[in-house]
């Protein structure tokens, strides 16, 4: 089984976005397609002599084909190791737990996230560092500029290793370990996470519903809530992970989980629903016909966190991304604690949690996450919800009520327009960055303009500056509209425009979310001419 170079050809498109390089399943079965990319990072990467690798993905179509090329490029880049999941199976947060807890190098996550699977579908890879998060901009810059120039692919022609059973073999000399994908996760959540309260509440009759969404969140809410917590049988629903996630679109959001917010609405629904998406990192919490935004779920866990044993001693800080809601801003300055506000994408709030400038984090894209780990975690926000309940008593809409009571309802909602030619979204983005100057002072449409501005963050912790990271226009009142184009889609641009208003009035706080945004509706169209530059007259989806 010697280790080959073969020649081969750049491909030109492989600039991973904000989660990685992702594209259809079609563009990576391409010859060499997915190749290049490997043997880009594994060029990019140090010396691999003695280290491990992490690698596991979603289950999606093509996640074991992936694989098994994956392992063969890894002997003949020298690693000692590769840890796999069984069957290829890894979700996010357990690579980044896995990683962590056994010192690996890094990893390599197989997964479109949220976007549909299947031979139509979507395919994706990205590559984790040895503190268990995305790799920073650096690494995939360099990642990039080296797949337009790679032209030899060193691999072994060795066979497929078996993933199905557990244990271990070797391709030219490197161990593959295939790993049970659950145990490493299950041991950090019990860590966190009281479970004896919660095996009490399930005791005595908590009834909770978690559509698993036929992705790989499946077998850990499985093994953790119904085989250690004592949740019901049936409680995990659509439990086993399919190639094309059951036609479904394993994205957590009232629209995508239509069927699990139908149970919490029907009579005698359960006391929680819960959903996580296609890798399991994103999560959305739902209480008995009580829907709670994601930016509000991150505001409850940090106003309560020290109820957590996990968080006991209390937060160093929060972060959430700049479009995220600023409910859990007004949390932070009670409890007196710092709120970064950083771009879009979980990659930023790593040098935050590894400074130990904040302990949890979050986004309004149903992510939600902690120190644990450098990814969002679905279940993990599960589990946390659920032990709040145990430990308070209290139900998931009296826990998000006191949130407005305490703080004011943060009124949020975030308008998508998909699948839009580039040329025009490039087209309005511009329009919008040709405004900014003129629009603070002027009202619009009924609305009085505060400030109108580019989002720059620059990193507390290694001083790095990323530019052009949305469209902010916020209002004298408070309330902000922002702009920005999406870089995880594989079909044109997407357009995302996120609306927040703060409400204080406490008999106001059952308000209709969409009614209530409409003055914000309205400037948005009257600045961006949405409408006449992307011939939508309205969103394809709005949460
Ligand atoms: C979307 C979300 C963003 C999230 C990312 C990866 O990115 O908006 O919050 O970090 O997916 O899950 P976007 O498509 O907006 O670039
Ligand atoms: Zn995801």
């Amino acid at each position: 089984m010697p280790i080959l170079t073969l020649p081969t050809t750049p491909f030109t498109d492989q600039k991973p976005g904000t989660s990685g390089l992702r594209k259809k399943v079609s563009v990576f079965s391409q010859k060499n397609y997915l190749e290049n990319f490997v043997q880009a990072l594994f060029d990019v990467l140090p010396d691999a002599t003695g280290l491990t690798l992490v690698v596991g993905g979603d289950g999606r179509f093509y996640n074991r084909v992936a694989v098994q090329t994956i392992l063969r490029m890894a002997a003949a880049k020298g690693y000692a190791r590769v840890l796999v999941g069984q069957g290829g199976i890894l979700s996010t947060p357990a690579v980044s737990a896995v990683i962590r807890a056994t010192g690996a190098s890094g990893g390599i996550v197989l997964s479109a996230s949220h976007n549909p699977g299947g031979p139509d579908g979507d395919f994706g890879i990205k590559y984790n560092i040895a503190n268990g998060g995305p790799a920073p901009e650096k690494v995939t810059d360099a990642v990039f500029a080296r797949s337009r120039e790679v032209r030899e692919l060193r691999t072994s022609d060795a066979a497929d290793i078996s993933l199905d059973v557990l244990g271990s073999s070797s391709i030219e000399g490197m161990e593959v370990l295939v790993i049970d994908p659950v145990v490493q996760y299950a041991d950090l959540m019990r860590k966190l996470f009281d479970f004896d309260a919660i095996r009490a509440l399930f005791a005595s009759g908590f009834r909770l519903r978690f559509d698993a969404m036929h992705a790989v969140g499946g077998p850990y809410a499985k093994a953790i809530l119904e085989g250690e917590l004592g949740a019901p049988a049936g409680t995990v629903v659509n439990a086993v992970p399919l190639e094309d996630f059951g036609g479904l679109h394993p994205d957590p959001n009232p629209v995508n989980a239509e069927d699990l917010i139908a149970h919490l609405f029907a009579d005698n629904a359960p006391d929680m629903g819960a959903a996580s998406d296609g890798d399991a990192d994103r999560n959305m919490v739902v209480g008995r016909r009580f829907v709670v935004s994601p930016s509000d779920s991150l505001a409850v866990l940090a106003a309560h966190a020290k109820l957590v044993p996990g968080y006991r001693a209390g937060l160093a800080g929060v972060a959430r991304s700049m479009p995220t809601s600023t409910a859990v801003d007004r949390v932070a300055a009670s409890l007196g604690i710092p709120c970064f506000e950083t771009p879009t994408g979980w990659k930023f709030f790593g040098n935050l949690l590894d400074a130990d400038r904040v302990t949890l984090c979050g986004e309004e894209s149903y992510g939600t996450g902690s120190s644990h780990v450098r990814e969002k975690d679905g279940l993990w926000a599960v589990l946390f919800w659920i032990n709040l309940l145990a430990v308070t008593g209290k139900s998931v809409e009296a826990l998000v009520r006191e949130l407005w009571t305490t703080h004011g309802r943060c009124v949020y909602s975030r308008h998508d327009y998909e699948a839009i030619p580039t040329d025009k979204a490039d087209t309005l983005m511009a329009g919008l960055r040709g405004q900014l100057a003129t629009l603070p002072g002027t009202t619009v449409a009924g609305c009085a303009i505060a400030f109108a501005d580019d989002f720059s963050y620059t990193d507390p912790v290694d001083g790095s500056v990323s530019s052009k990271q949305g469209i902010r226009i916020g209002l004298k009142d408070g309330s902000r509209v922002v702009f920005r184009l999406s870089g995880t889609g594989t079909e044109g641009a997407t357009l995302r425009v996120y609306l927040e208003r703060h409400e204080p009035d406490a008999t106001r706080h059952d308000l209709d979310a969409q009614l209530a945004l409409q003055p914000l509706v309205h400037l948005a169209e009257t600045v961006a001419q949405i409408r006449t530059l992307t011939g939508m007259d309205q969103p394809s989806v709005m949460t």
